[in-house]
């Protein structure tokens, strides 16, 4: 089985950090969204991954390269516009060839793994299986019905009077039968060409086309709290691990992991907390579910449920929370003062009043 990862949204959403970088490039716990994606797939022994790119190509390339550190082979498509999920098929035509595959849409975080649905999948190979997941409101998603069976009835996108809870998560499988279908279908109100329709095309000519619920995390990483709450999520799981230096006057707590080449001084770090390589905290509280970037300073800082992009800096500030912090941008104050909720775009300076 192949993969085929679409990474070209805009992610308007995820503004300011869309201007500067792929929305999929947003650290989480402290890995771009995008290497949880690939951690995935390998881990449901995917191998050949062709990765769907849009104007931001270059930037995506420069963090996954070939794959080969992530034990895969990735190959890049180019898209010159979004023009929807079912386009993206329609462009990897090549690369896919007649093999089955697995879509999975770049910023989506299924946390627990798929193995499982993908076994399903490889042991029954319906035309198409996708995944989908009990959701409040179902409305901003395309909601699947479905038999008792599992067999897929019918496939809305984004409903204004959804007709079941079961919203269709970004992970699809599907066998080449499903050319035939992204072939035949026509651009949706959005001037897109949408997978549930490929999907209802298919089933309305009878296509076995079934659905496995996943119970676990789910998030599309589309917005600031989003990805904030997917940190959290991975971060209770880490594993604390010691690769940089920490002096006998700090305190570490819970699981905490400092990264090669980081320095922790005189502070208090209470976890789930990763401090990236090479970065300095001196005279501060880190913690809990704070992912600090690489480079990073914080110098007489507390900061919590937060991410620091690479080479961010706090210095004298306090009560920092529920914030992103973006790559090279400061936060400074001249004598110490509180701040609690930000979203500092890449690059940016705040001078905070005392
Ligand atoms: C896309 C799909 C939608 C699905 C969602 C999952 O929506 O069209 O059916 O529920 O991803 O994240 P989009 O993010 O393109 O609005």
């Amino acid at each position: 089985m192949k993969a085929l990862v679409l990474a070209g949204g805009l992610g308007s959403r995820l503004r300011p950090f869309s201007h500067s970088m792929p929305k999929q490039l947003i650290p989480i716990a402290g890995r771009p969204v995008l290497c949880h994606v690939v951690g995935s797939l390998r881990d449901m022994g995917v191998v050949d991954i062709g990765v769907v790119v849009g104007d931001r190509g270059d930037e995506i390339a420069s963090v996954l390269g070939d794959g080969g550190p992530l034990g895969v082979r990735i190959t890049y498509i180019r898209q010159d516009e979004p023009r929807g999920l079912a386009h993206c098929i329609v462009i990897a035509r090549e690369f896919l060839g007649e093999d089955d595959f697995v879509m999975y849409l770049g910023d989506n975080m299924l946390t627990d793994g798929v193995q499982d649905i993908a076994d399903a999948f490889r042991a029954r190979r319906p035309a198409a299986q996708i995944v989908v997941h009990k959701v409040p409101d179902p409305r901003e998603f395309g909601v699947a019905e479905v038999g008792e069976d599992g067999q897929v009835l019918a496939l809305t996108e984004k409903p204004a009077r959804p007709r079941s809870d079961l919203a269709v998560i970004g992970v699809y499988f599907f066998t080449a039968s499903v050319h035939e279908a992204v072939a035949a279908i026509r651009p949706s109100a959005r001037g897109e060409l949408e997978i549930t329709d490929a999907l209802q095309w298919m089933v309305d000519r009878g296509a076995d086309v079934r659905a496995r619920i996943y119970s676990g995390f789910w998030k599309d990483t589309g917005r600031i709290e989003d990805v904030l709450e997917c940190n959290r999520e991975l971060l209770d799981r880490l594993a604390p691990s010691l690769c940089g230096e920490v002096d006998g006057e700090s305190e570490l707590e819970g699981s905490v992991a400092v990264g090669e080449g980081a320095r922790v001084i005189r502070s208090r770090i209470t976890g789930p907390v990763v401090i990236g390589p090479g970065a300095v905290v001196r005279d501060s509280v880190v913690g809990p579910h704070t992912a600090i970037g690489g480079d990073c300073v914080l110098d007489t800082a507390e900061v919590q449920d937060s991410i620091l992009l690479d080479g961010a800096a706090l210095r004298r500030v306090g009560g920092v929370r529920a914030s992103v912090i973006g790559r090279d941008a400061t936060v400074s104050s001249t004598v110490f003062a509180r701040c609690g909720k930000l979203v500092v775009g890449d690059h940016s300076s705040v001078e905070v009043a005392a």
